[in-house]
């Protein structure tokens, strides 16, 4: 089988699916492996070192009339979606509930679709999981960025001249982004503070340092599922607000990464709550593009109001492109080898992470 990696075409996306070390690991397994010339240069992996692996660099037209297997992060623009051919595999995230009008189109062209975001939280798919890989990551940018913006350091610092208190940082949403936070924030010698609406983040987050805040309300009892959070009540949006709102107006920093599967992100900010917040605070809104968790957030904007800066920056894994596209790609070989443990494809509809991921087959849809 024969794997082909083209260059990313959304705008800002500087990762790659497959580095020249997994498609080394591939090759070592007995795949070949096509690359479209520059497809790692924004994450500085040169056309060269592919080569040194044993793949063949090529242009996007031949990746696509040779390879058995597109793998990508994004989905296929329109660009390259009437280059797919029948019969054709591709992994990538797709988000298909979101772009039904792509699901239609893959199937017209008779492609067989997996869709990477959608790997099952079992422990057996973990090394698969490219939400954590990439979330992981883009907790520890939302920090970076934040502490960039604002104009305060983070540690306790005793100088000649004084002492300087170390900066407050108040995370919402402790699942992965927030944990990479909690602990980045820590090491930059920040206080921490966190809250999520799953109870069992409570130890997570004090095991890193930080302090809880805990919001009661029956609702909780039920309230994860299969690794994700379902909707919060309006009831206990309101009691959130009054459990966390005196951290807030003291923070300095303020992350949130508060998400809920397949649905618009939960305001968890108003203006309101922001007018009261210490002048020169930041908020880093890291689920702008889900719809935002912060009343003024836009995406890839910094909005300044009420003295507080807001930043919405989409695709931060994007910013750690090397690191970022080193994980994904271990996902992406841990994935392919599955897929295809003696080297064919075993599309087993029994097994969970194959239903899980499996968007359309042979030209059916199965998600959308
Ligand atoms: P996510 O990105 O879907 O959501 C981020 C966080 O926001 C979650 O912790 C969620 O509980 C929280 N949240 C949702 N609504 C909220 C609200 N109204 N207020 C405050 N917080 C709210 O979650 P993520 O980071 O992708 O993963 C969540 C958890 O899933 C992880 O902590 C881990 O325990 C588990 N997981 C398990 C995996 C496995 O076993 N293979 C792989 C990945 C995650």
């Amino acid at each position: 089988m024969k794997i082909g990696i083209i260059k990313e075409t959304r705008p800002g996306e500087r990762r790659v699916a497959l580095t020249p070390s997994a498609a080394s690991d591939l090759i070592a397994k007995g795949f070949e492996v096509v690359v479209e010339s520059g497809a790692g240069l924004d994450s500085h992996f040169t056309d060269e070192q592919y080569r040194e692996t044993g793949a063949v660099i090529a242009d996007k037209k031949q990746v696509f009339e040779q390879a058995d297997v597109i793998v990508k992060i994004n989905p296929p623009s329109d660009e390259d979606l009437p280059l797919f051919r029948q019969g054709q595999i591709l992994a990538g995230m797709l988000f298909p509930y979101n772009n039904g009008e792509l699901i239609k189109q893959l199937a017209d062209k008779g492609v067989t679709a997996f869709a990477m975001e959608l790997i099952p939280r079992i422990s057996r798919a973990q090394n698969m999981d490219v939400l954590s890989s990439q979330s992981n990551l883009a907790g520890y940018k939302a920090v970076i960025i934040g502490a960039d913006a604002l104009e305060k350091i983070f540690p306790l610092m005793m100088t000649a001249a004084g002492t300087i208190k170390p900066a407050r940082v108040l995370i919402y949403g402790v699942g992965v982004a927030g944990l990479q936070a909690i602990a980045t924030a820590k090491r930059l010698g920040a206080v921490v503070e966190a809250t999520d609406i799953r109870p069992e983040t409570k130890e997570e987050a004090e095991s890193l340092g930080a302090k809880f805040i805990q919001v009661e309300d029956e609702s909780l009892k039920d309230i994860s599922e299969g690794g994700y959070a379902k909707e919060a009540s309006e009831e206990f949006l309101r009691k959130q607000k009054e459990a966390v709102d005196k951290s807030l107006f003291q923070a300095d920093l303020v992350i949130t990464t508060a998400l809920v599967m397949g649905r618009k992100a939960p305001r968890l900010i108003t203006e309101e709550q922001i007018r009261q917040m210490k002048r020169g605070a930041v908020i880093v809104d890291m689920a702008v593009e889900q719809g935002g968790n912060v009343e003024l957030s836009k995406p890839d904007k910094i909005i300044e109001k009420h003295g507080v800066k807001i930043i919405g920056k989409t695709n931060l894994p994007s910013l750690l492109a090397v690191n970022a596209s080193e994980l994904y790609a271990k996902n992406m070989y841990n994935f392919l080898t599955f897929l295809m443990p003696e080297g064919q494809p075993v599309i087993n509809l029994e097994d969970e992470i194959i239903d899980g991921t499996l968007t359309v087959k042979d030209g059916e849809i199965r998600k959308s």
